[in-house]
Formats: C-alpha cells, structure tokens, sequence
C-alpha cells in the first residue's frame, strides 16, 4: 500500500487555544458589532483571517534570532539577508522594511507619479492604495477565466497579454513607469501566474521601455504551481524556478510575513544602482537606515533562513497539500469554492453559498458571521466591504466576486483543525435556506471601512 501522505515536521512547542460556546460567540460578536477585526484573540478558535505573519518558525529560525546583530549600520544580519536575497532573487540590491506595504511606499515614492497609469494582476489592496494615494491608477489586467469561480484554468492569476497592450498603446509612455505582478494573486484566490506569462509578460514590457515588479508575497508557494503545472518544470528545484522567474523583474517588493515566514518584515529589491539609490533616500526617511530599514537584525537572521527554508525540501508540499485538503472537502460537499484551489486560502464564492441573501446586505460577512457563530472560526471577508464606495457616487462598490476567505497560516494548524473548518461549513451549507438575511452598517469609515465598520443584523418581520 502506498504510504500515506504526512508533515515533514514534528511539533516541538505548542499553544494552547480556547473551544468557545456558540452563547458566547453571539455574545462577543453582538460586541464586536459584528466586525470580526473587533474580536479578541482569545475568542477565536481556529484564527483564519490570515495567512499574514501568524505562521510559526522553525527551530532553526529562532536559532537565529540569538545570533542577530543590531548594530546600527553594517550589521552582518543585514549582510546574511542580502546574500540570501541575492542568491535566491539574483537582485544585487534590497533594501529591508518592516513590512510589505512599506516596500511599496518606498519603491513607489519613486516610481509612481500623479498621474500614472500603473496595469497588473488584480493589485492587492495596499499596492493599489499606494498608487491611488499618489494620484494614479492601478487598471486590473488579469485574465477573465479569474472571475469564473468554477473555471480550472491552471494559471488564473495570469495577466492578459492584450489587455497589457492596449494600456500600453493607450497611454504616453512616460505615464507608465511599471507593471506589477502578484504571485500568487491573492485578490482572484491565491491563484498562480504561469513562468510563460512571466516571461511574455517582460518580452512586451520591454518592448514598451516598463519595468516589471513582482510583489512576492507568495513567490515560493507560486514557484510550486509552475513545478506542478507547467510541464518543463517538473524535474527543476523550487530555487531553479525562482531564479528563472525573477530573471523576468527589475525590481521586487516583499512581505515577509507570508513566505519569508515570519512574524513580521518586509523588503524591496532590485537590479540597478540607480534605482537603489532613488529609493534608499524614501527608505532612510520612512523606514530607517539602509542596513536595517524598520528591521531588528534578530529578525533579518529569522528571514534569511525562512526564505532558505520555504525553498528547499517538502516544505511547500505540506504547505499546499493542507490547504488542498480543507479545499477537496469542501468540493466533495458541492460547497462553491475558487477552483482550482489556490496557494495560502481557500475561497467561498458566498453569492453561490447564500442565494437568498441580497447584494446590499453583505453576503460575505454574513457568510463569515455564521461561520464564527458555528465554530469559533475566523475567516475574512473579501467582498463589498472591501470594495469601499465609490469616492464620487458614494454608492456600495459590489465586485464581481464575492468570497469568504479561509487563509491558512503557516505550519500552524493540524488537519483535524482543518476538518473542524470544514463540517462547520458544511453544517451551514446544510441550512443555507434558512439563511435570508444579512447585515446592515451602523457606522463606517471613509477608507478602508472594513477593518472598523460597524454592523447590525437585518430583522425579518414575520
Ligand atoms: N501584497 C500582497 C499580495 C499581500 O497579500 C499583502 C498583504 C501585501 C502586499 C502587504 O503586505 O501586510 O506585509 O504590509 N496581505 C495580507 C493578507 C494582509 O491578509 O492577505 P504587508
């Protein structure tokens, strides 16, 4: 018989987590006015909000904070993070900041213009926050088989190539500095781009003079679809892949908090000295001086070896295969789900799941509210809250998907905690007719309104 699939790893400390009752839960949401970022820690269960710096370290990432140097300039944690970063990226240059979205404010200080017209896959919320601050636009350029929940395209985080070149046609050429490309897109369901894509993707940019930036928040967990996926790539190492992948960027911005695998941190790369330069005047003004940029040495240490560990062995199997795991179940249950199943989350395609719940009524939260109620589970909603109004109509902008999604943290949770996820799911999916009902706003903000918004339950008058 062949032998089952298991972890490469085994668990050396643990931290225990608190099994609510359902009367508690209504309480503390009826609290949290039915925000799930208002909860506590403590009163959740199984914490899927994000995938985001909740990972857990290996023994030999904490090894390696005992031995960070925090010297103000010139520390050798600085140096050890720029070999790794040169030989994983092949960037010559980086600069250290405390988390992704930081990155993008440095880089972006320099290349982003009032103005700008800055194409990509589905920009995640903080890359298109930091063009739209600046007065530009970010135009989403990812393929339409993204927005079909039920399509299996391999690669759904792929930009069309057309749709790339008419905004490159359309516009003057200095109007757009860069392309920026997400791996994994998170916004369409940690789906991957394909290397072709990569690479077609660079042959027309520099055809056109623009420079291509990858955000990389999940370059590792992308690198593995392409071994799966794309058929030359099956005997190449993740390193080789990434090394390939990156030979199509000028520049790169990360979160370390998803495949660094740590707790927090964040960098930019790049090929030039130029742009190095540019950029290190924003990053000692924003973030700190170039050799430690917004990082504590112990924590360079940690990010050197996660980013050496998320490429090497079985990692990104167990990885994956757990978040297919929550996935299959719910596909086995006809419970409607992004397909194929993505790298970090699985996502709940809410407006198939609760039918009877208007647009207006935020079918996600709702989805995500009867969730929490059913088990203690947290995911997050990535729907109409989201999308904020529109700043000149004010009206609710409704995107095209609506979705739940469960993000699974790094080496954190077991597969019974997956199986929990998945029958309260599908107890809900059981009653979702009696579900007709959603949510309404008591108050909110003028941006970013999800993370504070204020919610009540609709009552149904008999
Ligand atoms: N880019 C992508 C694709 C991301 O998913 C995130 C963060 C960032 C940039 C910003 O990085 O949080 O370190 O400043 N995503 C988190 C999430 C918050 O839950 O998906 P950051």
């Amino acid at each position: 018989m062949e032998l089952p699939f298991a972890e490469s790893y085994r668990i050396k400390m643990v931290e225990p987590i608190y099994k609510s009752s359902r009367a508690q839960r209504e309480e503390w949401i009826n609290a949290a006015n039915y925000n799930l970022f208002n909860l506590r820690s403590e009163q959740v269960y199984i914490d899927l909000l994000t995938d985001s710096g909740t990972g857990a370290m290996s023994d030999n990432q904490w090894a390696a904070l005992m031995t960070g140097d925090e010297s103000y300039a010139g520390s050798s944690s600085y140096y050890n993070l720029k070999n790794t970063i040169k030989t994983i990226f092949g960037f010559e240059y980086f600069l250290p900041t405390h988390q992704g979205r930081a990155a993008e404010n440095v880089l972006f200080s320099v290349l982003v213009k009032e103005g700008n017209i800055i194409p990509g896959n589905s920009h995640f919320d903080t890359t298109k926050g930091h063009i739209e601050f600046r007065n530009a636009s970010a135009i989403d350029c990812t393929i339409n088989e993204a927005f079909d929940t039920e399509s299996e395209h391999p690669f759904k985080g792929n930009i069309d190539l057309d749709k790339l070149e008419k905004v490159y046609t359309s516009h003057a050429k200095e109007k757009i500095s860069m392309v920026v490309v997400t791996l994994t897109c998170n916004a369409s369901g940690g789906q991957p781009v394909s290397m072709k894509n990569m690479r077609e993707i660079s042959e027309l940019s520099k055809k056109f003079g623009i420079k291509v930036v990858f955000d990389s928040a999940r370059f590792a967990e992308n690198a593995w679809f392409i071994q799966q996926r794309e058929e030359e790539y099956r005997d190449k190492t993740i390193k080789q892949i990434v090394a390939e992948m990156y030979s199509y960027a000028d520049a790169m911005t990360m979160s370390s908090k998803k495949d660094g695998i740590v707790n927090i941190g964040g960098f930019m790369a790049m090929r030039t000295e130029e742009l190095y330069k540019q950029a290190s005047a924003f990053n000692i003004m924003f973030e700190g001086f170039n050799t430690y940029g917004g990082m504590a040495g112990r924590d360079m240490n940690a990010l050197s070896v996660g980013l050496h560990e998320i490429t090497d062995g079985h990692y990104l199997d167990n990885r994956i295969e757990q978040v297919k795991y929550l996935g299959d179940q719910l596909i086995n249950w006809d419970i409607p789900i992004q397909r194929p199943i993505g790298g970090h989350a699985v996502f709940v395609d809410a407006t198939k799941f609760l039918k009877q719940v208007k647009k207006e009524e935020y079918i996600a939260q709702t989805l995500a509210i009867e969730l929490y109620l059913e088990a203690g589970v947290r995911g997050v909603e990535v729907g109409t809250l989201l999308a904020d109004r529109d700043p000149i109509t004010k009206e609710n902008r409704y995107p095209v998907l609506e979705m739940l999604r469960l993000a699974i943290p790094r080496r954190t949770y077991t597969n019974n905690h997956m199986n929990v996820v998945a029958v309260a799911l599908k107890n809900i999916f059981d009653r979702k007719d009696k579900i007709i009902s959603g949510l309404k706003i008591k108050s909110e903000a003028p941006i970013m309104r999800h993370f504070s918004v204020e919610l009540e339950r609709i009552k149904i008058k008999k």
